[in-house]
């Protein structure tokens, strides 16, 4: 028997460079992709998974997260008040339950994996999902969920990835693919932003992880790695040596909205799949595409 994954860590401390000027005074995860945050889509794959508690780690002007995931007495009785029911269910759904959620501080924003670090007392001596809000996806069923389902099976930690044109690897996390089928094989290797050359495959990772908590105690050891940063991957190819890792392949599609390209194309996406909106928006997208000449100024 495995132990049950229950808890999951958000990291949302990052300075969002790339939003800027949007994200002076607003986190990105805050950015709506349709009508709801970025931060929104992760919670709700989380919870689809079965995962009962969510950690957000947060850094400066990120308070309005946590009032994201609290009740509006006054807007809920507003609604209610005109009728606006519908709106009012969908804010009880998006809401986790009262305890469900802890928010723990990363006073500066040294890497991805000391924002991880960060989380060991609220995480304790358990297995965690760690989700990178940044990158949602459009998957039935949930990215996590296909990972629970290969965790069942594997235990130990387990990557989701997914393939990228082999030139473009630099730019991510690669691992090396040992035996096994898509829903689960194993890892026999990984590397923070390899050169095209070095790299060992062209699977990168892609944001969702199952860990366990003894990568913790390798977090806390390490000191900077690739960028200037604490890597969560440096710690991972040292719990490597200790644990096996399972690689998921997962059915579905990503969209990196860290990226104005990522979160532009999630927007169409997405909005293209809401019945309420999605044959206006394409007759929209229609009329554009048909009447604007492409052009890009030198
Ligand atoms: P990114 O590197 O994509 O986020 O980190 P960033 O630094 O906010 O973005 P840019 O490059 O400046 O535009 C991936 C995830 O890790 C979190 C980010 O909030 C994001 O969810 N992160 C990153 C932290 O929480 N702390 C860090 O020190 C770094």
């Amino acid at each position: 028997m495995v132990r049950r994954v229950r808890t999951a860590v958000l990291p949302v401390a990052g300075l969002g460079t790339r939003f800027l000027p949007a994200t002076k005074a607003m986190p990105k995860e805050m950015l709506t992709v349709v009508d709801k945050p970025v931060i929104q889509y992760a919670v709700d794959e989380a919870r689809e998974a079965g995962i009962e508690h969510l950690v957000f780690v947060t850094g400066r002007n990120k308070g309005v997260i946590e009032d994201h995931f609290d009740r509006q007495f006054e807007l809920e009785a507003t609604l209610e008040s005109r009728g606006k029911l519908e709106e009012l269910e969908q804010l009880r759904r998006d809401l986790p339950r009262a305890g469900q959620t802890s928010f723990t501080r990363q006073q500066e924003p040294l890497g991805l994996g000391h924002a991880v670090w960060c989380a060991r007392d609220i995480v304790g001596r358990e297995p965690f999902a760690l989700l990178l809000p940044d990158m949602i996806f459009k998957s039935e069923p949930g990215v996590l969920k296909q990972m629970m389902d290969a965790y069942e099976e594997s235990g130990g930690n387990v990557i989701a990835v997914e393939e990228v044109d082999p030139a473009d690897v630099a730019s991510y996390g690669v691992v090396a693919r040992g035996e096994g089928p898509d829903s689960g094989f194993s890892i026999t290797g990984m590397v923070e932003k390899p050169s095209p050359e070095e790299a060992p495959s062209n699977l990168i990772i892609s944001g969702r992880y199952i860990l366990q908590p003894e990568i913790f105690m390798l977090l806390s050891e390490q000191t900077v790695g690739t960028g200037g940063e604490i890597q969560i991957t440096d710690s991972m190819r040292h719990l490597m040596d200790m644990q096996p890792f399972t690689g998921v392949k997962y059915e579905g599609r990503s969209f990196d909205c860290g990226s104005k390209i990522g979160f532009l194309t999630a927007n169409v996406v997405f909005a293209l799949d809401r019945p309420d909106i999605a044959e206006t928006f394409m007759d929209e997208l229609r009329a554009l595409t048909g009447e604007i000449p492409i052009t890009v100024e030198e």
